[in-house]
């Protein structure tokens, strides 16, 4: 009897203390750490994966010779070159810590526009769904060129890929041109660089591009060659993987190794210092975020002293600068591609897939990428009109849809 009663007083006790509980959780203020769940976090950016758990895979890229970062998986790389993929070991390591570190939106991330092909559900680039889609308009794509090109080559990308994206593509060239002028207008940016194919005047016109793309405010920076195809969905589809701010470098290395050069900037040259960078003829981006703090090396005319300083080229400039001076990791893919690789060997269902592509060299006139479509190889030496066509078969010279 007693020993029951104090069974129930104890009950009541315990049930006026959770009621009292209860009545805690309704006072706005301590319900503040329960909404905080409920913000999403920032979007995972390349710094985490590539600046932090990026340096010692490039510690070991440095030792080994291969470096891959994980994002460059984690954005779409996937099956593009299996002969280079298959040299790259840390890849099946990368893409499924890509898809643990990416946390949510890995798998259900992905665009449309992935659907290109059967292997695109490999391909989810990491992004969130509360983020702002990249619009074309986000990105400046510098075109370097050459007077001498102005017809043979620059007539072709007018007509395929620059169409599509003619606002925000400028043309970087040595020398006025009426007509092209009248093409492209205040798009075409006369550097007052010399024409001569030697490593000051590349200089000369990657340092106006620089200072054109900061005076634009646009979020991403891309630079092309005059025998680039960009592949603008893919290119979007890409970017939209990481975000502006952060210091992002995205490119091919040229070479299966650091390039080494003696540190003329941070000291008298005695040292020397290993850095990445991205092959200029396949084309790469840098983020805005990354672009202003390369700013005390590469903006108004300081780019050109740069690269005489350590006396290489453009693109290994861009890549010293960054990796080097910023100590930021660039970020490898093999979505690029120029004129130095066999092109051929790309596989054909993956074609619309890459960023850019490219033709030609200088031994081999028929280095282009194998896709079939509605122009023959002598209509279409480049292949770019038949990527175009089958990217955008609306266009009014692609042939009709009655052909298969
Ligand atoms: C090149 O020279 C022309 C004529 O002097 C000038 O208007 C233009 O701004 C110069 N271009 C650059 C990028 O400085």
């Amino acid at each position: 009897m007693l020993f029951s009663r104090v069974g129930v007083s104890k009950l009541c006790f315990l049930l006026s203390l959770a009621f009292c509980a209860f009545l805690l959780l309704l006072i706005p203020g301590l319900q503040l750490p329960l909404r905080h769940v409920e913000i999403p976090k920032p979007r995972p950016h390349s710094q985490s994966p590539a600046g932090d758990a990026g340096r010692p895979g490039q510690l070991l890229g440095l030792a080994t010779g291969l470096h891959l970062n994980i994002r460059a998986s984690a954005a779409g790389d996937t099956g593009a070159t299996p002969p280079s993929r298959t040299l790259r070991s840390g890849e099946a390591d990368s893409s499924s810590s890509a898809v643990g570190s990416g946390g949510t939106f890995a798998r259900n991330g992905q665009n449309s526009l992935q659907a290109l092909d059967g292997d695109a559900r490999r391909a989810g680039p990491v992004r969130s769904h509360l983020r702002d889609q990249l619009q074309l308009g986000d990105i400046f794509i510098a075109v370097k060129t050459t007077k001498k090109y102005h017809k043979s080559r620059l007539d072709l990308l007018f007509q395929t890929w620059v169409s599509k994206a003619k606002e925000q593509t400028f043309i970087f060239t040595d020398g006025e041109d009426g007509e092209l002028r009248r093409k492209a207008g205040d798009n075409v940016i006369n550097t007052n660089c010399s024409a001569a194919h030697t490593r000051q005047a590349l200089c000369c016109k990657m340092s106006v591009e620089y200072d054109k793309f900061i005076e634009s405010q646009k979020k991403w920076f891309c630079h092309v060659d005059d025998d680039n195809y960009v592949i603008l969905p893919s290119l979007l589809r890409l970017l939209q993987a990481y975000s502006h701010t952060q210091d992002v470098y995205l490119g091919r290395p040229s070479l299966d190794h650091p390039i080494e050069a003696a540190e003329r900037v941070k000291s008298d040259g005695s040292v020397s210092v290993k850095f990445w960078f991205a092959t200029g003829g396949a084309g790469f981006c840098i983020s805005r975020g990354l672009a202003l703090k390369m700013s005390p090396w590469a903006s108004l005319g300081n780019f050109i002293s740069t690269a005489e300083k350590i006396r290489l080229p453009d693109d290994c400039t861009i890549g010293y600068i960054i990796e080097a001076l910023l100590e930021v990791s660039m970020t490898h893919t093999w979505l690029f591609h120029s004129h130095l690789e066999n092109l051929q060997r790309l596989p054909a269902n993956s074609v619309l897939r890459q960023v850019t592509l490219s033709y030609g060299g200088y031994e081999n006139r028929r280095n282009v990428v194998s896709i079939g479509g509605g122009f023959s190889l002598a209509e279409d030496p480049s292949r770019f009109k038949t990527v175009h066509c089958l990217l955008y078969p609306d266009t009014n010279w692609c042939p009709s849809k009655k052909r298969p």
